[in-house]
């Protein structure tokens, strides 16, 4: 398929609601639910029957609507990317730890990528927030709140890390970095450990001047990419590759990323 028409991606832009709405209705009725059925994948990680629901609904809505664009969910899996078809990207509940503990912050995360790997849409839909977060290529990134009409939101101007606010999952995943990360702490004005998709969504609504998650899939972060991206912000991973591809994340206002790469990468600097 060639790269996608302005006509095809407003098209695209709206099927990512109904996508969204599906979801929604999906996880608000088992959230806090007391039948909740909660397994322990290979990776030790917690899935629900809510997290496979919404992605089964998902991936029947699209084998309709987009049939000739293929699918990769973190629960169901990724098939072969390389060839010539466009995809969706889901992670049906980003924040499954929190879901089951009866924490809000957890997000249906959608997204659509070019053949060549570039996302040209993205939702993320935390409807236990009341807020929706999204974006299409050239379109901007917007949020809605409480379902009222959506609001154009933008990155922040704060320029050095002394002044910025930075949020961050956990000190899991750092690697040969982590001094790095905790010496840098007591030279920013503050930090938190927000986590998942919303550290993110707070950059791009310029709340918080940068994000940071050294260990991620591409299902994570693909809809955070576009949407911090068309808020005016940059999207590494944390060695500076752009994309949502490099397996860890990095999103700020821009001003900062340099800086941020440079103090947690010494050989980054001069
Ligand atoms: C998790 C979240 C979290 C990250 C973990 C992921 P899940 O996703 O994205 O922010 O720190 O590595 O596994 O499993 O709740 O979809
Ligand atoms: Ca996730
Ligand atoms: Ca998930």
């Amino acid at each position: 398929m060639s790269q996608t028409s302005a006509e095809q991606l407003q098209k695209d832009f709206q099927l990512v609601h109904q996508l969204a709405d599906l979801a929604d209705a999906i996880t608000m009725k088992r959230y806090q639910s007391l039948d909740l059925i909660i397994e322990t994948k290979p990776d030790a990680t917690p899935v629900t029957d809510a997290d496979k629901a919404t992605e089964e609904a998902i991936r029947e809505f699209l084998a309709r609507e987009r049939p000739n664009d293929l699918v990769a969910g973190e629960e169901f899996g990724v098939p072969d990317l390389t060839g010539d078809q466009r995809y969706w990207i889901i992670d049906p509940i980003d924040g499954t730890k929190n879901f089951v503990r009866g924490v809000p912050t957890w997000a249906t995360l959608i997204a659509l990528a070019e053949p060549n790997g570039e996302i040209i849409v993205g939702m993320v839909s935390s409807p236990a927030l009341f807020r929706r977060w999204f974006a299409a290529k050239g379109e901007g990134a917007f949020v809605s709140v409480n379902g009222e009409e959506a609001k154009r939101i933008r990155t922040s101007q704060v320029k050095n890390l002394s002044d910025a606010s930075i949020s961050y999952s956990d000190l899991i995943g750092w690697g040969e970095r982590l001094n790095a990360f905790i010496d840098l702490q007591s030279k920013i004005w503050r930090t938190r450990g927000i986590g998942d998709f919303w550290s993110h969504m707070l950059v791009a609504e310029g709340s918080v001047d940068l994000a940071v998650e050294p260990q991620l899939a591409l299902w994570d972060m693909a809809a955070l990419d576009i949407i911090v991206r068309e808020a005016g912000g940059q999207f590494t991973n944390i060695d500076g590759q752009p994309g949502p591809h490099g397996k860890s994340a990095i999103s700020s206002n821009g001003l900062l990323h340099d800086q941020f790469l440079e103090a947690i990468n010494p050989a980054m600097r001069n």
